[in-house]
């Protein structure tokens, strides 16, 4: 597309999540929110109200033939978010497509497959990447050499999930994909592709395994501790550590703060920095990067996380769970 004008948006799900996503979009100047799409009337008609948009559709069907837009704002319930993304697509809208892409890996492998087959751009809403703290402290940590090791914690009360009448059984049940997956990406954005995984699973409270525990040898020799614990009060809940041989950076206040210490120097402090201070932290950045994609017509680029990259991170998820063995698998789409 000529890269002098916004980007036009049509935000499909503009319930909760949206709430975040289109405030962002109306402070980007690369970005116009041309119109909204949602399956119910209520949050359709508030949505149209708060943030003044006019043109709006009940039905994807009916936003895809209307067509005056380039990119999708892919926000809808977790079970929809695949089927919707690979229509936009595969009807030759760019996409941005809130995690997790697919609920299954090879739903995503599915979304990989319609990025190839249509050359449609395409990021994945894994946001953390994007906190300006945490990419600030990753630099900083590079600047004194190659990571060696990385632990991520992304312990969770899941239990809570089951009982949420937002979720249904099958979101709860694999809730390391569908939310702990933010942190754990985190591995891969640190140490880079995983070449191998040692897990150690356990169940102690809910119907499923909510004890994960694996070891991580990373392609470039570094190695990984990946700890999920989801059964119990959450605990100090997302967290990382990531090594060099002279320095540490490690996570603060979920994310919002990174401290970096350096052999014989004074731990350097890392906060969020523009947008991100007064927007959903990592929502600016994200959408940055997945908008100037679609302007220059080429594919995101790191840290922006493609589908493939998010097959990745899904695939590490895997071995890590053994879900694809366990999981309730009765809405896959492949
Ligand atoms: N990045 C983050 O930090 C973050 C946080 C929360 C949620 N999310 C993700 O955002 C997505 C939306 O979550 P949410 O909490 O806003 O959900 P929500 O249930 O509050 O809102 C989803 C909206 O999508 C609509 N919808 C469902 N199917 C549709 C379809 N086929 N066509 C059009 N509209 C449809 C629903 O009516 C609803 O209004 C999920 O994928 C979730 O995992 C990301």
């Amino acid at each position: 597309m000529a890269n002098h004008r916004p980007v036009r948006c049509a935000v499909i799900g503009v319930h909760n999540i949206a709430s975040q996503h289109i405030p962002v979009l109306h402070a980007l100047p690369e970005a116009e929110v041309v119109a909204l799409c949602d399956v119910d009337p209520a949050p359709l008609a508030a949505a149209s109200r708060t943030y003044g948009v006019a043109q709006v559709f009940s039905s994807v069907d009916d936003l895809l033939a209307w067509g005056e837009f380039d990119a999708a704002y892919v926000l809808v319930s977790v079970l929809a978010v695949a089927e919707v993304a690979e229509r936009c697509m595969r009807a030759g809208f760019a996409a941005f497509i809130e995690k997790p892409p697919g609920l299954y890996t090879a739903d995503t492998e599915r979304l990989a497959r319609a990025v190839r087959e249509t050359g449609a751009i395409a990021a994945v809403g894994l946001n953390r990447r994007f906190y300006s703290s945490t990419l600030a402290g990753r630099a900083a940590l590079l600047d004194t050499g190659d990571v060696l090791s990385v632990t991520v914690h992304a312990d969770e009360d899941a239990g809570s999930q089951w009982h949420n009448p937002k979720f249904p059984p099958e979101v709860a049940a694999r809730w390391i994909y569908a939310n702990s997956i933010h942190a754990l990406d985190l591995l891969r954005f640190f140490g880079g592709e995983v070449a191998n995984v040692t897990p150690l699973r356990r169940r102690r409270a809910l119907p499923n395994p909510d004890s994960f525990s694996a070891l991580l040898e990373f392609e470039s020799g570094a190695v990984g501790r990946a700890v999920a614990d989801h059964f119990a009060p959450r605990g100090a809940g997302h967290r990382y550590e990531a090594r060099t041989a002279t320095a540490v950076l490690r996570s603060e206040s979920g994310f919002d703060r990174v401290i970096l210490e350096r052999r014989g120097q004074a731990p350097v402090a890392f906060e969020l920095t523009g947008l991100d201070r007064r927007l959903k932290p990592g929502f600016p950045g994200e959408s940055q990067a997945f908008l100037r994609a679609v302007r220059r017509g080429e594919p995101a680029a790191f840290p922006s996380v493609t589908l493939d990259d998010a097959v990745g991170t899904m695939r590490m998820l895997d071995a890590i769970t053994g879900a694809e063995a366990w999981a309730p698998q009765q809405r896959r789409l492949v």
